[in-house]
């Protein structure tokens, strides 16, 4: 996410000269990939499932990767797949991209897609801090961030995705009108995602983002979320069957 040099890029079937970081290597570039069947196999599965390689190579052409001009929308920590298979159903008007960076999470999620027939998502195997390797300015219709890793210590900042740097970076990708919709069991979450828009967390004033807050929830369990028909995520069954609550921000490009 940080400001970063763009590189030259290759069509989406050929190797790019520059791969793409992941944590400054390829995934593909692991070394005994029969360690670990879930990497072995996404690199076979082929489509809906884009290796790192394959979808930094989608970099300013993402229809190509599904065949038709529509509004791209992005979920982060895609999971177990559930949230990214129903709204890929509810919404068929959108080209639907889960990123999500654990191997054996991406195959769960490739074999629900396809079992549900759901021609107008991929899931890409990233990492999410470096979105800045996968979407042009402005080329991004939604964003969604389900229960991001809570890091619940102070000394876990550094960890946390949802940050300045996160909202900059979601500014930068999301067209006008575009949205950004956080979920989480912790309202602290939800809380930096208001905050980061002007403050910092010390409360010091930051140049304004365009961006404005267009809902909260403090508990979309209730069938509370501010935007209509709601997902339910697996985080999120598990928390309202806790009997917990799990808090929204719906936030707007301007
Ligand atoms: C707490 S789980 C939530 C899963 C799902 N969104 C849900 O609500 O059920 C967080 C997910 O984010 C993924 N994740 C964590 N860090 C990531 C990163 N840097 N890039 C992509 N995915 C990440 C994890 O592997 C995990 O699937």
């Amino acid at each position: 996410m940080a400001a970063r040099g763009r590189r030259t890029r290759a069509a989406p079937n050929e190797i790019p000269k520059e791969r793409p970081r992941f944590r400054d290597h390829a995934p593909e570039d692991f070394p005994f990939p029969d360690l670990n069947p879930h990497l072995k196999a996404h690199l076979t599965f082929g489509p809906p499932v884009l290796t790192a390689t394959q979808a930094a190579a989608y970099y300013g052409r993402w229809s190509e990767a599904y065949g038709r001009e529509a509004p791209l929308v992005v979920e982060i920590g895609a999971g177990n797949g559930f949230f990214l298979t129903a709204t890929a159903a509810q919404h068929p008007e959108w080209n639907l991209l889960g990123v999500e960076i654990r191997y054996k999470r991406i195959m769960m999620i490739a074999k629900k897609l396809v079992a549900a027939k759901a021609d107008n998502a991929r899931i890409c195997r990233y990492d999410a801090w470096y979105t800045d390797d996968l979407f042009t300015d402005g080329s991004v219709h939604g964003l969604w961030v389900n229960h991001p890793d809570p890091w619940p210590k102070d000394r876990h900042e550094k960890n946390r995705l949802l940050t300045r740097t996160f909202l900059e970076e979601a500014v930068r990708i999301l067209a006008p009108g575009g949205f950004l919709h956080v979920k989480s069991d912790t309202r602290y979450n939800v809380d930096r995602v208001a905050t980061f828009i002007d403050r910092d967390l010390d409360g010091n004033a930051l140049p304004p983002l365009p961006l404005e807050i267009v809902g909260r929830s403090d508990d979309v369990t209730t069938g509370d979320a501010p935007w209509p028909d709601d997902i339910e995520t697996n985080y999120q069954k598990k928390f309202r069957l806790k009997g917990e609550p799990v808090y929204a921000i719906a936030v707007r490009r301007r």
